[in-house]
């Protein structure tokens, strides 16, 4: 087999950035702040970052750079038995189930995008609702958006690790940054917008209750990637000097920085023109047009520029987290059929066009519901909530308790040489602080506690 590819020093951050940030910052981060009442759920999402979050991706990365190599096969790179590598196996299942929904999402935010450039999205609130529901529920425009998307992904991972997602990634995600930053701008000059900043930043714990406190839980790991072995085989392509800790804690601040600024593009404007902010998932295609419309009414070609940049900033930030979920499975089976990598590429993309359509599908156009949701939401909650807590726990129990500490510690410190001070702290956390964490939010969903 030939040599791993190795990301380069800033490639590896912006990388994994990359990865951590994307649709879970700026779609899904907002709706849930709407939903689960503002700033109370901000402050619960932050401690989940700092107490769960960092020292959770830190676990990950150790057993990604000791394994250096695919996820099942990472976590079988400890000889404590072959067992293990089904955390491995379940996240690449998990990222695949991910890819395709998140596709279906990327795929209506590359239409927008589209859309705004043909100056299509505008017109009476009630006009905006009607075009995203029909958009939706049309039963083939959405699903080939989203195998567009996927198709994209394809071409940028069959290029390989240096070429195709390091470049990306070093080139989309300043570019985002920039954007964001022209956006928030624009939202927060438009009169009346300081009731969305007070929402964002004033807490009302009155809302918070069990499901608040899974949804913020399932919220940070999403936006993190963690728990599906993502950040795992993103760390198979760090070197040996590369900071685990300092890394982790480095992608949290990007990652909730951009959070909190798609937080404040979205609420300051949403509020400025009197719109709801609890519209749920269509809360940035069906409130956003309408925001840029009536908020730029004096100015229209600026509402037109803005409203581009916002889809194409959408369009590059799941970009890069597409190439991240892709690649798991793509190198899985890269690695395990001894096959091209263009080839285990193929597998993962059939694959998850099927979720997609499927997925796609559901959200009007066909009736097809589990549990009483659609196929998207299902997905949604089904990994959210539920695989990606199970995922980072076991991670955290199998580097806090399984594997040896010798190994873990050398692998931290980077054989004694960084962060020997903070070991002790994070090794509490891993062992205890997330494990109780996760496992009383599970008990206190399911009324046990
Ligand atoms: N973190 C990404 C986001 O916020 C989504 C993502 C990429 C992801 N890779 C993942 C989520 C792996 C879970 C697991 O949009």
């Amino acid at each position: 087999m030939t040599e791993r590819a190795h990301f380069g020093k800033i490639g590896a951050i912006l990388a994994t950035a990359g990865s951590a940030v994307g649709l879970g910052n700026i779609w899904r981060f907002p709706y849930m702040t709407g939903q689960d009442g503002g700033a109370a759920f901000i402050i619960l999402y932050l401690v989940c970052v700092l107490m769960l979050g960092i020292p959770g991706m830190t676990a990950e990365f150790i057993v990604g750079r000791h394994g250096s190599s695919n996820a099942a096969r990472a976590y079988q790179s400890f000889g404590r038995g072959r067992a293990w590598g089904l955390v491995g196996y379940m996240g690449i299942f998990t990222s695949t189930i991910i890819l395709g929904f998140y596709a279906v999402v990327a795929g209506w935010c590359a239409y927008y995008l589209g859309a705004s450039l043909l100056g299509g999205v505008n017109g009476s609130a009630d006009e905006v609702k009607a075009y995203f529901t029909q958009f939706s529920s049309d039963p083939v425009k959405p699903a080939l958006c989203a195998l567009l998307f996927i198709f994209i992904t394809h071409v940028v991972v069959t290029r390989g690790v240096r070429r195709g997602i390091e470049r990306a990634s070093n080139l989309l995600m300043p570019t985002l940054v920039v954007l964001l930053i022209i956006i928030v701008i624009a939202s927060c000059s438009l009169p009346g917008s300081g009731k969305g900043v007070e929402f964002l930043f004033h807490p009302d714990f009155s809302k918070l209750d069990s499901n608040v406190m899974l949804d913020a839980l399932g919220q940070a790991f999403f936006s993190l990637s963690l728990g599906t072995a993502c950040l795992c085989t993103y760390a198979s392509y760090f070197s040996r000097q590369t900071n685990l800790l300092k890394s982790a804690s480095q992608i949290a601040v990007i990652d909730t920085a951009i959070a909190i600024m798609a937080g404040l593009m979205i609420f300051p404007a949403a509020f400025s023109v009197g719109v709801n902010p609890d519209s749920g998932p269509s809360l940035i295609f069906i409130t956003l047009p309408n925001v840029f419309g009536k908020a730029f009414a004096s100015v229209p070609w600026l509402g037109y520029i803005v409203s581009i940049l916002f889809y194409a900033l959408l369009s590059l930030a799941a970009l890069t987290s597409t190439i991240s979920m892709h690649e798991i499975g793509t190198v899985f089976f890269q690695e395990e059929l001894h096959t091209s990598r263009s080839k285990a590429a193929c597998i993962i993309t059939l694959w998850c066009s099927v979720v997609a359509v499927v997925c796609s599908l559901s959200c009007g156009a066909v009736d097809i519901t589990l549990f009483g949701l659609s196929a998207l939401d299902f997905c949604d909650f089904l990994t959210s909530n539920i695989l990606l807590p199970l995922g980072a726990l076991a991670t955290c129990i199998y580097v806090g308790w399984i594997i040896p500490t010798k190994t873990v510690r050398n692998e931290f410190t980077n054989w004694g040489t960084v962060g020997s001070s903070s070991y002790l702290v994070w090794l509490f956390m891993v062992r205890v602080v997330t494990p109780v964490c996760v496992v009383a939010v599970f008990l206190h969903q399911l009324k046990l506690i």
